[in-house]
């Protein structure tokens, strides 16, 4: 019998495309890097499944490429805002993610930019490689703020967000959160958090976290009217889309110090461009999108998007669905 086929983006961790070799006929895009849109086009003609990441935008024209065989889109990423799930919906193509699988990896990269920013660790490592440390302990060498004691706000208590809040408790900081609903006084008491509105957050946190997800609602949510709030002395950490901090008012901001630092995971356009004026910063931390990026993570990932398309494919309930099933106008 003849397999069904299915197209994976990229090179993505061998778990998932060994266990999908087992049932498909696998178009492989067997590169680190994205492939185009009309290289996307061509290969996804008659697929069942397709398998991409956060940084491939699965919209109509590839959907129209592929054929009305598309039954689902599995993204190897918690994030989705990169597929247009009204047109998935409305065609009967089911989308999925990895859910929730890399909150707790990415609650340990908050740490450490909250511990990074605060305790000048790069910055101190940077010193020391450029031979630059002459006089051994110095009472004055790179002081930081506490962490331990301090007020953590955190936008978004959601999966990720409530695993920073549970590793804020170790460190006895305070912790306010802003979520588009108030939790349950239960949760708040297990989180130890206390629901505040925006501005507060703003101004009262030591360290801002966001753990929202971005959606065209949240578009340059943090603007400078909103950095402006934030203390002098505070940190603004972003783990999770670029899209939500107007960059070019956060780079007027740490130049001006309307705050002290950030720590930035993701940015308004991956990878950042060479010309980007936060790469002139001092009072920043850059990373290059690795909240989920341990070997655990990421091959759990792998593993669970090959599940989810397999699931689809044999008529099974996937491990993560996106769309609404009321949503999914069936084939
Ligand atoms: C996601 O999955 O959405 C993260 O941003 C990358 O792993």
């Amino acid at each position: 019998m003849e397999r069904k086929k299915i197209f994976i983006t990229r090179k993505i961790n061998p778990v998932g495309i060994k266990l999908l070799k087992k049932y498909y006929d696998v178009i492989l895009n067997d590169t680190i890097e994205s492939p185009t849109k009309n290289l996307m086009i061509q290969k996804v003609k008659d697929v069942e499944g397709i398998l991409c990441t956060l940084s491939e935008k699965i919209d109509s024209d590839i959907m129209d490429a592929a054929g009305t065989n598309l039954k689902v889109i599995s993204t190897f990423s918690t994030g989705f805002e990169h597929i247009d799930l009204d047109e998935a919906s409305k065609r009967g193509i089911y989308v999925t993610n990895t859910g929730d699988i890399l909150s707790e990896a990415t609650a340990d990269l908050t740490f450490s930019l909250i511990l990074g920013l605060s305790r000048k660790v790069v910055e101190g490592h940077s010193f020391i490689i450029n031979k630059k440390w002459k006089n051994g302990w110095t009472p004055n060498l790179f002081l930081g703020s506490n962490v331990y004691g301090s007020t953590l706000g955190i936008l978004g208590l959601g999966n990720i967000g409530s695993a920073v809040a549970k590793r804020a408790k170790g460190f006895k900081m305070k912790v306010i959160y802003n979520n588009r609903h108030q939790l349950s006084k239960s949760i708040e008491k297990k989180l130890h958090t206390t629901f505040v509105s925006f501005d507060e957050l703003l101004e009262n946190s030591d360290f801002l976290s966001i753990h929202i997800s971005y959606d065209k609602y949240n578009f340059h949510l943090i603007d400078a009217r909103q950095l402006k709030k934030m203390k002098k002395t505070s940190y603004l950490i972003n783990t999770s889309r670029g899209n939500i901090i107007n960059e070019n008012s956060l780079i007027r901001g740490l130049q001006n110090k309307w705050i002290a630092g950030a720590g930035l995971d993701v940015f308004e356009k991956e990878p950042l461009p060479n010309k980007s004026k936060l790469l002139k910063l001092k009072n920043v931390i850059l990373l290059p999108h690795i909240g989920s990026a341990t070997v655990q993570t990421r091959n759990k990932m792998s593993k669970v998007a090959a599940i989810n398309l397999h699931n689809i494919l044999s008529k099974k309930k996937p491990l993560y669905l996106v769309n609404k099933e009321r949503e999914l106008k069936k084939n």
